[in-house]
């Protein structure tokens, strides 16, 4: 962590900035997208209808832009710039934080690739309400497919999960050892939560006669 702390020491405020947007917007808007598409838990009417209505929001394509792509992107790239200069020799660490601090990173990775995946497949090269849950369906029904789409949910979530336990941490919230551990237990069962909500929608998804 010597060369992290060397290349980064300087970048303070870039380093905030990007620590924020983690929470602020990308994480609640992961919150929101997963709350919002748990309407496919009640069946494929619900779900078109919260599709149709995300869709047909005033002002929706600037929103995206703004709220959501513009801050991903600069998390992103900085992102991938951190975990660049990591230092990850994985023998050397043995604790449990340690590796948590690994799984960061990778999940960071996979994330970034699964983002890109998504948004081509369900929002540049999808037009209607019905091309949407009809691509997620026909992934969702093969095996590979499935794995797949899980492993990039999932990875998101992780690292939105231990990410605010270290957001807390980097901006001076939990002071202590006890506090830290109790943070990092709640975040951990927000991640089996968040993990558990996300694999009934896509076995919900894979479900539907579409
Ligand atoms: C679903 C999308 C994402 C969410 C919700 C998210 C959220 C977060 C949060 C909350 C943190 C903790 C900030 C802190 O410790 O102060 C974080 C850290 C981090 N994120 Fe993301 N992130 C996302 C995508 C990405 C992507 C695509 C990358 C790059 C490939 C990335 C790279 C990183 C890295 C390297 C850290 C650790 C920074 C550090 O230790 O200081 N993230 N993220």
């Amino acid at each position: 962590m010597a060369k992290e702390k060397e290349h980064l020491h300087s970048d303070f405020y870039i380093r905030r900035f990007h620590s924020i947007l983690g929470i602020i917007p990308i994480g609640i808007f992961l919150c929101l997208h997963l709350t919002l598409n748990s309407a496919a838990i009640i069946g494929p009417e619900a779900w078109a209808s919260v599709i149709n209505g995300m869709r047909s929001m005033p002002f929706i394509i600037l929103a995206e832009i703004t709220l959501i792509a513009l801050p991903i992107l600069f998390h992103a790239i900085y992102g991938t710039y951190v975990v660049y200069v990591s230092d990850m020799h994985f023998l050397q660490y043995q604790y449990l934080n340690n590796w948590m601090y690994i799984l960061q990173r990778v999940t960071a990775i996979i994330t970034l690739i699964f983002v890109i995946y998504h948004v081509i497949f369900v929002r540049i090269i999808t037009e209607t309400t019905m091309d949407v849950m009809a691509a997620m369906a026909n992934v969702l029904q093969t095996p590979l497919g499935f794995v797949l789409e899980l492993i990039g949910v999932w990875s998101a979530i992780y690292h939105f999960s231990n990410g605010l336990f270290t957001f807390l941490i980097t901006w001076g919230v939990l002071h202590g050892e006890r506090i830290q551990k109790l943070f990092s237990f709640l975040t951990m069962m927000l991640c089996a939560a968040l993990c558990l909500l996300s694999l009934i929608i896509l076995i919900r998804i894979a479900m539907m006669p579409i």
